[in-house]
């Protein structure tokens, strides 16, 4: 490698790129979603309304690290003698604590992607982040929050609710232990009620402890969800209790209705539960209401009721149409507790001849695996983000999503909804222990009303309950399933199984769920003709965006055929899935790159390259397979680019991925040929390189209906900025996606330009990451800079709460390369009435 080091490889990216025209039509689409739908990105599914307050918990908060092993570097927590002995003995939970050098900081927060990379083995699997036990000073961190509670909360409940916390917490709130909570991805809360000091100032702080981990990928570390303030009447609906099921008749729909009601007051009371239904429109289009029934004081008590929906408006993943239950409980004809329950009427079906149905029609499932960090930002997605997430995938044609391998983030699951993307929505522990039923129970009851969900998902790749603990592991899934059932009659449960599926746990399940393997679904099928099969995990494809070649010395992996040795080629799984009526569709490992399992190649690579989409979404060649076999709209794209310096006179191949008829390849303007596409396969051709273009035309027909052409392009001498969105909510929440390029003389995106990049960004606007979606690059995410990885750059910019202007300028980083004519860009940020929260701490 003549004097180049691997080391000094990194970022410099290897040759190729994706078309960035094409990049962007995705994000086009994406944006234009957005801005049709006003709520994406901040509806939640399960919202307060009046007398219910539902308050955002994640401004103004300070974090300090900790320490696993110290005391002394641990705020003095844990020192062995009596720390739990006395209640209300946590001085740093108290006024007069000095919390002066703790940084100030918003949830959602990732305190991982912050941290450099460590060049350690054993941390391959996390994305090589100093966080576990061997990291004691990287691995803990506190959080502190002062809030008002004020006179008028007295008599009512007060819960905090945490969405989710990477992984161990201990609460604390007024000096007193609150409680604990042991695992990363399910939400929890805590009453805290009787610790509040009403009428005055009150501290709460966690103790998140992420030294212990689940996954086999990156998790995070911190609150990297939202958190919630909910004061309610002491007579008030339960958490998650609610629920809505609807049976299809015609054209309309028999809602069942139930929920229930706790009273945590001295009386017993005499209640009532109303349902009202709105449509997406806010009208009335139903109600119902209970028996009045008494609520024993400190009891609970179960109310159900029936409605009809005339007319119904079906969700598909056409029109997602959803409604609202309005759940009031009232006692003497006043409302003392209330909450939105949005819902969608559909059916489902799984066959074991034909297949999965949605509203009666026959579907393939074309769905992707997802883990939920992102550049620049890790596990602390902003709710925006996961629209836009969605948003690539959609564009691609996947119509499903397997939230692998946790319970997901409750505005992914929203989104899902209100965008039409189904889901297959998986636990965490695939256990009949207490914490994996409670983990279980937390997930079915939190989103059993969401309509994209078709499939429960107890589990994935549980080697010993499939194998040497077969019986151990039918009994566990018999338990999970049986729970799935009672919280849940309408869904099918299933696991995610690398295997024969003859035994173990697959005994319990409602449909088989096959990961990998074409050889196993067509045994099992013929030998068990009654059980429907579905993908549960397939592909595991790998490619580095815009790289046409397999070079371990740069960790990369060509765009064509990559594969691992366990895995299939889009080509390859969807030719199997895709022909076979039996087979309900599958989901591809994975749709976006993630942080972690960076296979196939360890350090220095910091995240997996199975995506179909790199990790800021930014399209490989693999993208415009499943466009083109898993779309709707005529497609066709041609790869590679055409910038091969230095390999001139080598012969290269071209393909082109198309659902056209047949496709014509012309290089520097003359046919080399024409050829029929088959069908769900590609077409490619050997050309000679010279500089100059090649361009592919594609028929229907006879009649030439797409074409697209590489051209050699010139020396990187500017750079363009291009926004998702021109205006977004002054929130202190939403946030614009940016994305750089490198441009020649001509205005073309130059593919292989990967200059340093540095950004300025001024006005009511605050960086929130960077990134580029090399996986071998290990600049910082949260740096004013980023190197371009072939031709491309992410940044995301959060809004602030002041209506204004974002100014945003790329420049050239560093003193050294070519020079480069920097991009401005202004965004506007529009005033919008702000989420209720809670009110900030006055910042001296
Ligand atoms: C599967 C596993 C995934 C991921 C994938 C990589 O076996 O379920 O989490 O590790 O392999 O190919």
């Amino acid at each position: 490698m003549s004097g180049i080091s691997r080391r000094e490889l990194l970022c410099s990216g290897a040759a190729l790129s994706a078309s960035s025209l094409l990049a962007r039509s995705a994000w086009g689409r994406t944006a234009a979603m957005l801005a049709a739908n006003p709520q994406a990105g901040t509806a939640e599914a399960l919202a307060a309304v009046a007398p219910r307050e539902h308050l955002l918990f994640d401004f103004g908060w300070k974090f300090i690290f900790g320490n696993g092993n110290d005391p002394a570097k641990d705020l003095g927590f844990g020192k062995g003698q009596g720390d739990f002995a006395k209640t209300g003995d946590f001085g740093f939970a108290k006024a007069g604590f000095d919390d002066s050098k703790w940084r100030e900081l918003n949830l959602p927060h990732d305190w991982a992607v912050e941290l450099p990379f460590v060049d350690d083995q054993e941390q391959l699997s996390h994305g090589f982040k100093p966080i576990g036990r061997r990291y004691p000073e990287s691995s803990v961190g506190w959080y502190r929050r002062e809030f008002d509670v004020p006179a008028s909360d007295r008599g009512k409940r007060v819960w905090v609710e945490f969405d989710g916390v990477f992984r161990d917490v201990l609460l604390f709130v007024n000096g007193c232990f609150i409680g604990r909570n042991n695992n990363g991805y399910a939400p929890f809360r805590f009453d805290i009620t009787d610790f509040l000091a009403v009428g005055a100032k009150n501290y709460i702080v966690a103790r998140v402890d992420a030294s212990f981990g689940d996954g086999w990928f990156y998790e995070g570390a911190g609150i990297y969800r939202h958190v919630w303030l909910t004061k309610m009447d002491p007579l008030h609906l339960g958490a998650w209790e609610s629920y809505v099921r609807s049976e299809l008749s015609g054209d309309s729909a028999a809602l069942t209705l139930g929920t229930v009601v706790s009273n945590e007051g001295k009386q017993n009371e005499n209640a009532r539960v109303t349902w009202r239904i709105e449509d997406a429109k806010g009208n009335t289009v139903a109600s119902a209401e209970s028996q009045a029934q008494s609520v024993p004081a400190d009891g609970s008590t179960e109310f159900t009721a029936k409605a009809k929906l005339p007319k119904a408006r079906l969700w598909s993943v056409e029109e997602p149409n959803l409604y609202t239950a309005i759940v009031t409980v009232e006692t003497e004809g006043k409302a003392r507790d209330a909450e939105r329950v949005n819902f969608g009427v559909r059916t489902v079906r799984f066959d074991a001849a034909k297949g999965f149905f949605l509203n009666g029609k026959s579907l393939k499932i074309q769905g992707t695996c997802n883990h939920q960090d992102h550049a620049g930002v890790g596990a602390a997605v902003p709710d925006r983000l996961q629209w836009f997430r969605l948003g690539v995938l959609r564009e691609m044609g996947c119509n499903a999503v397997r939230t692998s391998h946790n319970m997901p983030t409750p505005e992914w699951v929203d989104a899902c909804d209100r965008m039409g993307m189904m889901m297959m929505c998986e636990t965490r522990q695939m256990s009949s222990n207490p914490e994996g039923l409670e983990q279980l129970e937390v997930m079915v009851k939190r989103y059993r009303n969401s309509p994209s969900i078709i499939i429960w998902s107890i589990g994935n790749e549980e080697w010993l309950l499939q194998g040497p603990m077969a019986e151990e592991g039918e009994k566990i899934a018999t338990t999970m399933v049986r729970k799935c059932h009672e919280l849940d009659p309408t869904r099918v449960v299933s696991a995610a199984v690398n295997g024969d599926n003859e035994k173990g746990l697959s005994n319990a399940l409602d449909i088989i769920g096959f990961n990998y393997d074409l050889k196993r679904p067509e045994k099992f099928h013929a030998e068990h003709p009654e059980r429907p099969l579905f993908g549960s995990e397939t592909s595991s494809a790998i490619s580095t965006r815009g790289v046409y070649a397999t070079d371990p010395l740069r960790n990369t992996v060509n765009s064509y055929d990559g594969v691992v040795s366990w895995g299939e080629t889009p080509e390859e799984w969807w030719t199997y899935y895709g022909t076979r009526e039996w087979e309900a569709g599958g989901f591809a490992w994975t749709g976006f790159d993630y942080r972690g399992e960076p296979t196939p190649y360890g350090w220095p690579s910091i995240n997996s390259q199975f995506g179909i989409v790199d990790m800021c979404g930014f399209p490989k060649d693999y993208f415009y397979y499943y466009k083109a076999w898993w779309g709707n709209q005529p497609a066709l794209h041609l790869f590679p680019h055409w910038d091969f310096k230095g390999r001139e006179g080598d012969t290269l191949p071209v393909w082109v991925y198309s659902n056209l008829e047949e496709v014509e390849l012309l290089v520097n303007g003359k046919t080399i040929g024409r050829q029929k596409v088959p069908h769900l396969g590609h077409v490619e051709w050997k050309v000679r390189y010279e500089p100059g273009s090649i361009e592919a035309r594609g028929f229907r027909g006879g009649k030439t209906v797409l074409t697209e052409k590489r051209e050699t392009t010139g020396e990187t001498v500017a750079i363009r900025l291009t926004a998702d969105r021109s205006q977004i909510n002054a929130d202190g929440e939403d946030v614009v996606l940016l994305t750089v390029e490198a441009l020649d003389p001509q205005g073309r995106h130059v593919p292989t330009a990967n200059n340093r990049i540095a950004f300025h960004i001024t006005g009511e606007g605050k960086l929130l990451g960077v990134g580029n979606g090399d996986p071998n690059c290990q600049e910082s995410d949260k740096e004013p800079k980023r190197s371009l990885f072939n031709g491309l750059a992410q940044v995301i910019v959060q809004s602030t709460k002041q209506p204004g202007e974002i100014h945003i300028e790329a420049v050239k980083d560093g003193w050294d390369g070519p020079n480069l004519t920097s991009a401005k860009l202004t965004i506007t940020t529009q005033q919008v009435p702000l989420r209720p929260a809670v009110p900030e701490p006055h910042v001296s």
